[in-house]
């Protein structure tokens, strides 16, 4: 979202009243816009509004195998969600495991047309996957 005059102010507030809500996690997104025009904008928002949050904290944007790690190690973020990457490896969580190549995303199939670029991403070879 863009455009907020305040946003640590009016987004601390907001976190602040879900922490009041029986929640099972909020789901933070660092922003994906350059932030040359936004310098109130908060560099990390996962820092800024994940440590004031009393729910468990789900992290997303931008992250691969090594950052999300990175991420967990802070311990403000106990779950990272992956986008773009999980949609390009059906087969995301084995592909970490075994540090496998990754297929790249492909942003010229990603937000419209037919099935291509959202089923026919390959599994790795001698999956048992279909
Ligand atoms: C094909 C595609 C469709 C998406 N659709 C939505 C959407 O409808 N609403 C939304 O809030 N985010 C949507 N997103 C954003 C993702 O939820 C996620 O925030 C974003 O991809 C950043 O995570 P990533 O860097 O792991 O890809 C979409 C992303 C992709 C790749």
């Amino acid at each position: 979202m863009q455009d907020f005059s305040d946003p640590v102010t009016q987004f601390s507030h907001l976190i602040e009243a879900l922490n009041e809500l029986p929640l099972a996690y909020i789901h933070l997104m660092n922003g994906m816009f350059p932030l040359d025009d936004f310098p109130h904008y908060p560099k990390n928002v996962i820092e800024t509004f994940g440590r004031i949050s009393k729910h468990l904290v789900i992290a997303n944007a931008g992250f691969n195998k090594e950052s999300g790690e990175a991420e967990l190690e802070k311990g403000i973020a106990r779950i990272i969600s992956y986008g773009s990457l999980f949609l390009a490896n059906p087969d995301l969580p084995k592909r970490f495991e075994l540090d496998a190549e990754l297929n790249q995303p492909d942003e010229a199939t990603m937000y419209g047309g037919g099935e291509h670029g959202y089923t026919d991403y390959p599994f790795l070879e001698g999956s048992d996957q279909v």
